[in-house]
């Protein structure tokens, strides 16, 4: 039985589910895989923090130090912003690792790069769940887009900001408290500034944009307003005329080619596909040209949702073939 090994960058809601689900899930992964992974480095900022997860294998050291590790395979990212995240993988793929990342705001920008790089090594890119947590929209696009043509997108992109729009509703909860909810449930991201104003739900319509236009738009064109505009007297008033707010990110191909997008609060009514979706859920509604329109919906956020998603990448890499270049 072969064993190969894994390192883990960041160990906070997302890098522990990874760990705790490599954990749980390790006698099935070795009877599909035929690989055992064993989870070598975890790279964090500070190695004194308590953890729900409890192990040996937390380092503050460099990158270099967690790929001088003999037999490292694959590189799990679950850190934050652009860098050094973009950085550490750029290193993990020229060390000829699989690498499977969470991270949108580096993905959106630096993605097609990273993917590129790892063709030119032979290595897989996972990155499922940088959009929607555990919805399965990238492998689902992947999967379609080989015939079809995307002509738009439109979903709700951010699990945070639904959370909070339906505590205001429901429960009529403040903005302030659900958001502090959201956080604790491991929702939010590190400055959950990037849930409320929009930036979120807007680096994950680039992905999206990417992988079903094969490019993105200008960025600076793009319109993106948070959910921080809407005040408890607005949800009253949505409530009496039985209208929802839904944080809603779109992007469209117009019959001249050109890609226009925006992220913004919406009022939808009771007959609009995104009417009824609610709490930490996500939905992305892909209009195609020969099979029409579909919808995904689930856990748009949260440990095991996402940790999960990015399991099933490694476990996708892996049943490609090692050593293949493969971007799932
Ligand atoms: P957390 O804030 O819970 O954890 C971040 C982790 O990264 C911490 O362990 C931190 O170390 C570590 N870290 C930060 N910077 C560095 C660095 N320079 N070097 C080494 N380690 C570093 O974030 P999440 O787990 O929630 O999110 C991680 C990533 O996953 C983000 O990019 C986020 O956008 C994405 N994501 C999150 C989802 C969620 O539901 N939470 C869902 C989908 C994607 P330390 O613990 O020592 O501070
Ligand atoms: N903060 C993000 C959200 C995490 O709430 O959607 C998932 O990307």
């Amino acid at each position: 039985m072969a064993t190969i090994k894994a390192a883990i960058l960041g160990f906070g809601t997302v890098g522990q589910g990874i760990y705790h689900i490599l954990k749980e899930r390790k006698q099935e992964l070795l009877e599909k895989l035929g690989v055992e992974l064993e989870v070598a480095k975890i790279l964090v900022t500070d190695a004194s923090k308590e953890r729900v997860q409890n192990t040996l294998h937390l380092m503050t050291e460099s990158i270099e130090d967690v790929l001088a590790e003999p037999g490292l395979h694959v590189v799990f990212e679950a850190i934050v912003n652009e860098e050094p995240a973009f950085s550490y993988l750029k290193r993990a793929v020229e060390h000829k690792c699989h690498v499977i990342t969470a991270n949108k705001v580096m993905f959106a920008k630096r993605g097609q790069e990273l993917e590129q790089l790892a063709k030119e090594h032979g290595v897989g890119v996972g990155y499922e769940a940088s959009v929607a947590g555990g919805v399965p929209v990238i492998k689902t696009l992947k999967n379609i887009l080989l015939v079809n043509n995307a002509q738009r997108i439109q979903g709700i992109l951010n699990g945070t900001t639904n959370f909070i729009l339906t505590k205001m509703r429901i429960e009529n909860v403040p903005f302030e408290e659900a958001l502090s909810e959201a956080q604790r449930l491991g929702y939010a991201e590190a400055d959950p500034y990037n849930d409320v104003s929009g930036q979120d739900a807007f680096k994950k319509l680039m992905i999206l944009s990417s992988l079903a236009f094969g490019e993105q738009p200008n960025w600076a064109e793009i319109e993106v307003i948070g959910v921080d505009t809407i005040s408890q007297t607005d949800m009253e008033a949505a409530n009496l005329q039985n209208l929802r707010y839904r944080h809603v990110a779109e992007i469209e191909r117009l019959a001249d080619g050109t890609l226009v997008g925006k992220v913004t609060p919406l009022l939808v009514d009771n007959v609009h596909p995104l009417y009824s979706i609610d709490d930490v859920n996500n939905a992305v509604t892909v209009d195609t040209d020969y099979i029409g329109t579909i919808t995904l919906v689930g856990p748009g956020a949260g440990m095991y949702p996402t940790a999960s998603v990015m399991v099933e990448d490694y476990a996708a890499i892996m049943l490609k073939g090692v050593g293949q270049a493969v971007s799932i």
